[in-house]
C-alpha cells in the first residue's frame, strides 16, 4: 500500500450541490502545466472551445474540431488532480440529433477521461442534453451569449436587452435545467436577467459577464492573467502576463546578442578525472 495521500476528485454531485452556497470557482485550461497551476484553486476546469481563439489564433470558435478538444482535454486531465474537468463539444458535433451528440460526447469522454461535456444550449439542445444524461454523460449547458452562434448574431454581443432575447435566454436555461444539465454557464447578460435565470433553475449557474448573482464564476484564464491587451468589459485582469512575457523575451534577446547568456552557470564543462 502506498503511503501517498490520494486527492479526491470533485464529482458532479459536489458541483450540483453548490447551488446557493459558496460560489463555484471555474477557469478555462488548455494544457497540462497551466491545469496543474490552476487545479488547487478551482472547482471546475473547463477545456473551452475558446482554445480555438486563445491558443490557435482562430477568429471564432466555429473552426474548432473534436480532435482539438480531445488533444487539449487529455493534457488538462494529465495536469490536474482534484478539479472537475468539463470539455466543450465544438460547433457541428452535437446539433444534428441525439445520436450524433451521444457518439461525439462518448468519444470525448473515453479519449480524454474528462468528467462532463458542455453544450451551447439553444432550445433544440434540450433533447440532446436529456439523451446524454440518460446515457451516463453529465452535461453543462451554456445560455445567453453563445459564441458558436457568432455568425447568426453578427458578432459577440451581450444578450437580453430586448424582451425576445431575454425570453430566449431564460427559456433555454429552464429547458437545459429540466433536461438534466448539472450546471449552466450564463454568458454576457445583465444582472437582472442573470438573477432571474439563477432563481428559475435548480442547478447552479456559472456566470461570465453575468454578475455576482450567479452561483459561480468562470473566466478565460488568459484574459484574467493579462495575456491580451484587449479584453471584454466583464474581465478583470488579475495578472500582467503580457508585460512579464515581453520583458522576459526582451531581456533574453539582449543577453543572447551581447553574449551575456549563456554564462558559466548555464554551461557544461568537461569533467576532470578526479571528479569522476
Ligand atoms: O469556451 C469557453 O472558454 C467557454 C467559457 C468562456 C464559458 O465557453
Amino acid at each position: 500500500m502506498s503511503a501517498q495521500t490520494q486527492v479526491r476528485r470533485k464529482t458532479v454531485k459536489d458541483i450540483a450541490k453548490a447551488k446557493g452556497g459558496m460560489p463555484l470557482v471555474c477557469l478555462t485550461a488548455y494544457d497540462a502545466p497551466m491545469a496543474g497551476l490552476l487545479d488547487p484553486h478551482c472547482d471546475v476546469l473547463l477545456v473551452g472551445d475558446s482554445l480555438g481563439m486563445v491558443v490557435h489564433g482562430l477568429p471564432s470558435t466555429v473552426g474548432v474540431t473534436i480532435e482539438m478538444m480531445i488533444l487539449h482535454g487529455q493534457a488538462v486531465m494529465r495536469g490536474s488532480n482534484q478539479a472537475f474537468v468539463v470539455v466543450d463539444m465544438p460547433f457541428g458535433s452535437y446539433e444534428t440529433n441525439s445520436d450524433q451528440a451521444f457518439l461525439n460526447a462518448a468519444r470525448i469522454m473515453k479519449e480524454t477521461g474528462c468528467h462532463a461535456v458542455k453544450i451551447e444550449s439553444g432550445a433544440y439542445a434540450a433533447t440532446q442534453i436529456r439523451h446524454l444524461v440518460e446515457r451516463g454523460i453529465p452535461v453543462m449547458g451554456h445560455v445567453g451569449l453563445r459564441p458558436q452562434a457568432v455568425n447568426v448574431d453578427g458578432g459577440f454581443r451581450a444578450k437580453g436587452r430586448s424582451q425576445a432575447e431575454w425570453d430566449m435566454a431564460l427559456d433555454e436555461a429552464v429547458a437545459a435545467d429540466r433536461a438534466g444539465a448539472f450546471a449552466i454557464v450564463v454568458e454576457g447578460v445583465s444582472e437582472e436577467l442573470a438573477n432571474e435565470i439563477t432563481a428559475a433553475v435548480e442547478c447552479p449557474t456559472i456566470g461570465i459577464g453575468a454578475s455576482a448573482g450567479c452561483d459561480g464564476q468562470i473566466l478565460v484564464t488568459d484574459d484574467m492573467l493579462g495575456v491580451f491587451d484587449w479584453v471584454p468589459k466583464f474581465v478583470k485582469k488579475f495578472g500582467n502576463l503580457r508585460g512579464e512575457i515581453s520583458t522576459a523575451a526582451e531581456n533574453y534577446a539582449k543577453e543572447v546578442r551581447s553574449r551575456a547568456f549563456p554564462a558559466k552557470a548555464q554551461t557544461y564543462q568537461l569533467r576532470k578525472p578526479e571528479d569522476t
